[in-house]
């Protein structure tokens, strides 16, 4: 054959592949998430997470210098409230000794540049494992923005780089925006998880946080995955309210909606590869289905070609690791 064009060209060599490769991961695009639990030198695998643990303070602050001596510039803080300390209003959550806000500081203390986010939404605090406040079987909204205005301070006065509210309740990141102005954190950050969906794949971190709801489902709040349209609805909304970074939630579902989000706005767009995608290819490597390693490269360059800049995923160091 005499062919004008040959697209194999391209791919002949891994030099040539490598030149031009559209995308290409590094260590800056990974934003690490911690579970993190009361007591000492202590860290428990979670049990539908193989290989990922929730462990106490003072290892947690072990791991962050690990992983800004790998070159992971960032953490997502998670913690696990007691049972004892949840109830409906989920007051912990703005307890100014509470475990998240001493992990912050801690954080902070021990390895200053390290961008601390935090999560924003009542579950592990509420005693009906909701997002935010029940009255009469509803989670009602308004009173639940008062409440994640007052956690969000607290964490940008424990230091917090960022805050990040996962609730998906209406209004709040302006709320939350103006909260922290009238409290002088003019430089404290809003990630917000703008389209987050109810998702059955968030079932592994539920269990890392004993935070499942006690009754129904999220589906009043969080969004039908039927729908992409609203997603860019919710996300320009949340921009327009004071998000420095938007998110979409889960990702590998939800490549359509990363790429659909990133077409829309001029904010650096996050993506969450959540707890259930990262069991699934656990799960099926320790079948010897797949491979785990290159699942895991392939995953993440997914979903930066999908379009997301950055990337919240438990398989962070593993990428390092494999990347370097
Ligand atoms: C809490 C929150 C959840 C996740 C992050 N923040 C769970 C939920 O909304 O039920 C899920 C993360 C994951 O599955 O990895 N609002």
């Amino acid at each position: 054959m005499i062919l004008q064009r040959r697209n194999r060209i391209l791919r002949q060599s891994l030099a040539i592949r490598s030149m031009v490769a559209e995308t290409k991961l590094s260590a800056d695009d990974f934003i690490v998430p911690l579970f993190i639990d009361e007591g000492s030198d202590t860290r428990i695998e979670i049990p539908s997470m193989p290989g990922y643990y929730r462990t106490t303070l003072d290892l947690t602050v072990e791991e962050v210098k690990e992983l800004w001596s790998m070159g992971l510039k960032s953490v997502l803080l998670f913690i696990k409230c007691k049972d004892e300390w949840k109830d409906n209003t989920g007051k912990e959550a703005w307890n100014p000794d509470g475990l998240m806000q001493r992990a912050i500081k801690a954080i902070k203390d021990a390895v200053p540049e390290m961008l601390v986010m935090t999560d924003v939404a009542l579950d592990p605090y509420s005693s009906f494992g909701h997002d935010g406040i029940v009255e009469n079987g509803q989670i009602v909204n308004d009173p639940t923005v008062e409440a994640l205005v007052k956690m969000s301070i607290s964490h940008a006065r424990a230091g917090a780089d960022f805050v990040a509210p996962s609730d998906m309740m209406d209004g709040r990141i302006g709320a939350i925006r103006q909260g922290l102005e009238a409290e002088g954190f003019s430089n404290t950050g809003i990630m917000s998880y703008s389209a987050k969906y109810a998702s059955c794949f968030y079932g592994p971190f539920r269990d890392a946080l004993d935070s499942a709801p006690g009754f129904g489902d999220k589906k009043t709040y969080q969004m039908d995955y039927a729908n992409r349209t609203e997603a860019v609805k919710e996300t320009l909304m949340d921009i327009e309210e004071g998000a420095d970074i938007v998110m979409v939630k889960p990702a590998l579902a939800y490549l359509d909606i990363i790429r659909e989000v990133k077409n829309s706005v001029s904010v650096p767009v996050s993506a969450y590869n959540i707890s259930g995608e990262y069991a699934m290819i656990k799960a099926a490597a320790k079948m010897g289905w797949i491979n785990e390693d290159k699942a895991i490269l392939e995953t993440l360059t997914s979903i930066k070609r999908a379009g997301a800049d950055l990337i919240a995923t438990y398989f962070a160091k593993d990428a390092v690791r494999l990347l370097g």
